[in-house]
């Protein structure tokens, strides 16, 4: 099979659409054959060798944590899907032509399969930061970052939970904010007061998605600090707020299930843009820009 590879750490060029081993389903996994594979910030982040510790690289590293795809093995113990089935969820490697998964919920007819496939990272992410944070119906919810890949996901899922949302975003995105359900404020410096001022007082949670603001400026719109949850800024622990990277936060199977509902409600509508495997560099490049809309998704 095919999978997208790199052999030294570096950027987009080192990408290659190569010959890889075929992965199988081991207990508790099943494989699909992928028809769409999100990218993700961790993607570019394990391209690039930041995440690597200072290591070396041993053999080629491949990409991709998410995918949708028709299941075509099962693994053992493995119950209540079968091969043929029409899956979407969390695995590692996805980027390739066939993947395992950890964690899958049965694709919605209606959906496409390159929007299934960016609904698993992202989809996981954002449920575990909106419960870690407690928002419900009735909550004022600030998403730092809210048109990017994890923001959309997050207002909507915020919104069909009841809450009031405000998102910041660049001035180009203001209207998709709208569109997905939030009052948009631009990003940057004084971010926070432009907030104070939209909500006319303080909010209930912050969702830092971006990992931009500097996390006491967000600190500052919360009663208790621990009422900021980031998915990207690593110290945010320093000023008493959350960082969380899933592992035990995280409720894999509970989300996915939460967020084929809304995909298959049409309260989750998460805005693709396509490249085929052999042009991943372009995606690479616009997910590395920082200002991508929606979803960057790969397919066969
Ligand atoms: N810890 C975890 O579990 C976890 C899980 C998933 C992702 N992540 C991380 O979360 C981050 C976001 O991921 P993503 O996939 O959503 O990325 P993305 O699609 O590239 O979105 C980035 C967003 O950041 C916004 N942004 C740029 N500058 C900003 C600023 N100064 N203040 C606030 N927002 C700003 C952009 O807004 P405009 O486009 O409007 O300019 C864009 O919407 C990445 O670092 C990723 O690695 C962590």
């Amino acid at each position: 099979m095919r999978a997208l590879r790199f052999t030294a750490y570096g950027g987009p060029d080192d990408l290659e659409w190569a010959e890889a081993p075929e992965p199988h389903a081991g207990p508790g996994q099943v494989r699909v054959a992928v028809r769409a594979a999100s990218v993700n910030g961790i993607d570019w982040k394990i391209l690039t060798g930041v995440m690597s510790g200072g290591q070396a690289l041993a053999g080629p590293g491949h990409l991709g944590f998410d995918a949708a795809g028709a299941v075509d093995e099962v693994g053992e113990g493995v119950t209540g899907v079968s091969v043929g089935d029409d899956v979407f969820g969390r695995g590692t490697n996805t980027q390739a032509e066939y993947a395992v998964l950890d964690t899958w919920v049965a694709k919605p007819a209606a959906i496409d399969w390159a929007v299934a496939a960016a609904a698993g990272v992202a989809g996981e992410t954002s449920e575990r930061g909106l419960r870690l944070l407690g928002v419900e119906a009735g909550s004022t919810l600030f998403v730092d970052g809210g048109a990017g890949g994890v923001g959309a996901v997050a207002v909507q899922m915020a919104v069909a939970r009841g809450a009031r949302v405000i998102a910041s975003a660049g001035e180009a995105n203001h209207d998709y904010v709208r569109e997905i359900g939030a009052t948009p404020v631009l990003y940057g410096d004084g971010v926070a007061d432009r907030v104070r001022e939209a909500v006319g007082g303080p909010v209930d949670a912050v969702f830092d998605v971006a990992g931009k603001t500097p996390i006491e400026a967000l600190v500052s719109l919360v009663s208790r600090p621990s009422q900021v949850v980031s998915i990207a800024n690593f110290a945010a622990g320093e000023a008493g707020a959350r960082f969380t990277g899933g592992g035990e936060d995280s409720r894999p199977k509970e989300a996915l299930t939460l967020v084929a509902q809304l995909l298959a409600e049409g309260k989750l509508v998460i805005k693709v843009q396509t490249f085929p495997f052999e042009r991943a560099a372009e995606a690479y490049r616009a997910i590395m820009g920082g200002h991508a809309r929606g979803k960057l998704v790969l397919v066969p």
